[in-house]
Order: C-alpha cells, then sequence, then structure tokens
C-alpha cells in the first residue's frame, strides 16, 4: 500500500494558530468588478509606495547624521560615494513624489464616486489624516537635506506654524528645540520624519484598512456589483505589478538625472527666492497674497473641513437633500488649487 506523504507540522506545532483563517481574512476577499479600473487601484498604490519608503528610508537613516552641518555631508557622501546610495535616495524621494500623487488620484476617485458617505466617514478621516501626515512627512524630510534650499523652507515652515493662532508659538518652539533653528531642530525633524510621523502612518493605514475590508469596496451607481473577482491573487498582483513598474521607472529617471542636492545650507545668506516642494505652492501663493494671520487661518480651516467633510456633507444634505452641490464645489475647489499651483511655478 501507498505510503501518504507526512504533513510538516513544525511551524504549526509551535505557533498553533489558525493559518488558514489568517490567510483568509487577509486575502480571501472578493472585489467588485468595478474595482479592475485603474482609477479604482490608486488605494493600493499609495501603500506598496509607503513600504518602499519605508525600506529605502531605513536604508538611508544606516547613514544618514541628523546633525548640521554633518547632515548635509552625509547625504552628500549617501549620493556620491555610498554604493547605491544615490539610487536608494531617487527610489526615497519619487516614492514620496508618487506617494502624493496617488493619494490627490484616490481622493478624487473616492470623491467623485462618493464612497466617503455614510457609513464611511471613519474610512475618509483615517484617510484625511494619512494626507496630512504624508504632507508633515514631505516637508520634515525635505528639510533633513541642510542644502540651502531645503534649510529655508524649514524656516519658513516653522514660521507658518509659528503664526498658527492661540498653538502656534507653542508647536514652532517644539519643532525647533526653542526660538530660533537650531541642532535641536535638526534632532526632532529627524524623529518626526523617521520614526513618529511612520508610526502613525502604520497605525492609521491599518485602522483605514481594516474599515475598508469592514465596509467592503462601496458600490458605484450603474455598475454591475453583484460581479466580483479575487482580492488575492488578482486584484494584489495587478497593484504590486503597477508598482514594479513604477520602481523601474524611478530606477530610469534616477539613473537619467541623479537626485539633486545644491549648495550646502547658510543661515546668514536669505536667498531671493525660496520654493518649497510643488505640492505646497498652492499654500505658499496664498501666503504671498494674504497677510501671515489670515493666509495661515484659511488652509488651517480647510484643512479640518477636509478632514471631517462627510460629516459636514451628511449634515447640508439631510437639510437640502435636493441640492447637487458637489460637484460645483469640488471644480471651485479643485481650480482655485490649479491656478495658484501653477501660478507659483510660472512665478521667480
Ligand atoms: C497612505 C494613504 C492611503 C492608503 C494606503 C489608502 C488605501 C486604501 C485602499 C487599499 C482602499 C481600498 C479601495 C481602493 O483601492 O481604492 C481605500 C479605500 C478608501 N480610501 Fe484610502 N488610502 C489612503 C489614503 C486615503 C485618503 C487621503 C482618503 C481621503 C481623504 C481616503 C479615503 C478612502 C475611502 C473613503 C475609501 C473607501 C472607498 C470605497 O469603499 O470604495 N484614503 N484606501
Amino acid at each position: 500500500m501507498a505510503q501518504q506523504p507526512r504533513e510538516n507540522t513544525w511551524w504549526r506545532d509551535r505557533f498553533p494558530l489558525n493559518w488558514q483563517g489568517i490567510k483568509d481574512t487577509l486575502l480571501g476577499e472578493t472585489m467588485p468588478q468595478h474595482m479592475r479600473k485603474w482609477w479604482f487601484a490608486t488605494g493600493g498604490i499609495p501603500f506598496f509606495l509607503f513600504f518602499s519608503l519605508v525600506v529605502t528610508g531605513i536604508l538611508l537613516a544606516f547613514n544618514y547624521v541628523p546633525e548640521p552641518p554633518e547632515a548635509y555631508e552625509s547625504v552628500s557622501r549617501i549620493t556620491n560615494e555610498i554604493p547605491f546610495g544615490a539610487w536608494v535616495r531617487g527610489i526615497h524621494k519619487w516614492s514620496a513624489e508618487f506617494l502624493v500623487i496617488t493619494l490627490i488620484l484616490h481622493v478624487l476617485r473616492v470623491t467623485i464616486t462618493g464612497a466617503f458617505k455614510k457609513p464611511r466617514e471613519f474610512t475618509w478621516v483615517m484617510g484625511a489624516l494619512l494626507l496630512v501626515c504624508a504632507f508633515m512627512a514631505a516637508f520634515t524630510g525635505y528639510s533633513l537635506v541642510y542644502s540651502h534650499q531645503s534649510y529655508w523652507a524649514a524656516v519658513v515652515g516653522t514660521n507658518i506654524a509659528q503664526s498658527v493662532p492661540l498653538v502656534g508659538p507653542f508647536v514652532a518652539n517644539l519643532l525647533r528645540g526653542g526660538p530660533e533653528l537650531g541642532p535641536e531642530t535638526w534632532h526632532r525633524l529627524f524623529a518626526l520624519h523617521a520614526a513618529i510621523i511612520p508610526i502613525l502612518m502604520v497605525l492609521l493605514i491599518t485602522v483605514h484598512l481594516v474599515l475598508v475590508r469592514s465596509h467592503g469596496v462601496a458600490d458605484v451607481p450603474g455598475a454591475n456589483n453583484e460581479r466580483t473577482y479575487r482580492f488575492y491573487p488578482d486584484h494584489f498582483l495587478t497593484e504590486a505589478i503597477i508598482f514594479m513598474v513604477l520602481l523601474f521607472g524611478f530606477t530610469i529617471v534616477t539613473i537619467i538625472s541623479p537626485p539633486a542636492l545644491g549648495p550646502m545650507a547658510d543661515p546668514l545668506v536669505t536667498p531671493l527666492h525660496t520654493k518649497p516642494e510643488w505640492y505646497f505652492y498652492w499654500m505658499y501663493r496664498w501666503l504671498k497674497l494674504t497677510p501671515l494671520a489670515v493666509g495661515v487661518l484659511v488652509p488651517v480651516t480647510l484643512a479640518a473641513i477636509f478632514v471631517l467633510w462627510p460629516f459636514i456633507d451628511g449634515w447640508i444634505r439631510k437639510r437640502a437633500p435636493k441640492t447637487e452641490y458637489q460637484p460645483i464645489l469640488g471644480a471651485v475647489v479643485a481650480l482655485t488649487l490649479i491656478v495658484l499651483t501653477i501660478w507659483e511655478t510660472i512665478s521667480p
């Protein structure tokens, strides 16, 4: 009689968990057919990009020194001397750029399809807080380089924080480690960029995805929401392939144009023109057009409205159920942001 092959239970004996149940919970989901369209995959790509940022960030941290002026020298060493340093820095930089781009696309898609409405309000709130974290990570990361541009971006950023009514001076002092920028500031920027913000993002992503899974993906009016396909491997691998293609693209761009550094910061010389990263252009232009207090108060209020939007929208629709105000409001907001961004881009 043929002998049955003996099942290998080495791991199961030592970790007596319900592995099949865990696998089914994590991967055994089905997705509605409309999720096959690429703009519905904009939630998975930020997830992969965040993973890429963590891995490359850890590699950069092996050689980065969070203390001026060594900070600049260490970034220069990573870029010019350490094997594959420029590549790791390039992937980190491009992953950050594309995290912002794909998050903007993701916000557009959940807004246009109305996927933020009841009962998914907290899925949106967690996502909106993630966007705020992504912007904070971008600001702190840019400042870590200690180049002339990034130093003055840190000065402008902390001055803006200082102008927020009530909490501003406290937050700015906490960020700077005193009334002026100094070595303490870079210790704090590094702690925020490499530990506090990523840990916060891991927690927010976990709650965000648990909520997405618990509610299931929102139905889309007009689509056949009954037809489904497998999350794993179909949806997961599609997103993983898109991510691989992006990584390949980042590598090519990094080879053609390695990440720049610019001259080292000189705190005594105010540059003629400072520019933040492109996704802050709209705010920067707005600040140039308005007195500082108004300029800061408006984006802070808008950010609060953005985070709480599903509740505000629900409140408005309860009172005016027939008004279709969202497309007009969305167009006005998008147009304003685009005009301010282009204006700042073309100005010296
Ligand atoms: C690192 C940041 C983020 C990650 C990794 C992420 C990931 C995801 C994933 C994987 C989904 C499943 C459906 C899909 O792929 O579209 C999803 C759905 C959703 N996300 Fe995000 N997201 C992030 C940020 C955001 C932001 C900034 C918002 C809005 C402010 C948001 C709001 C939502 C909503 C409302 C849904 C439910 C959509 C539905 O059920 O159809 N997310 N997110």
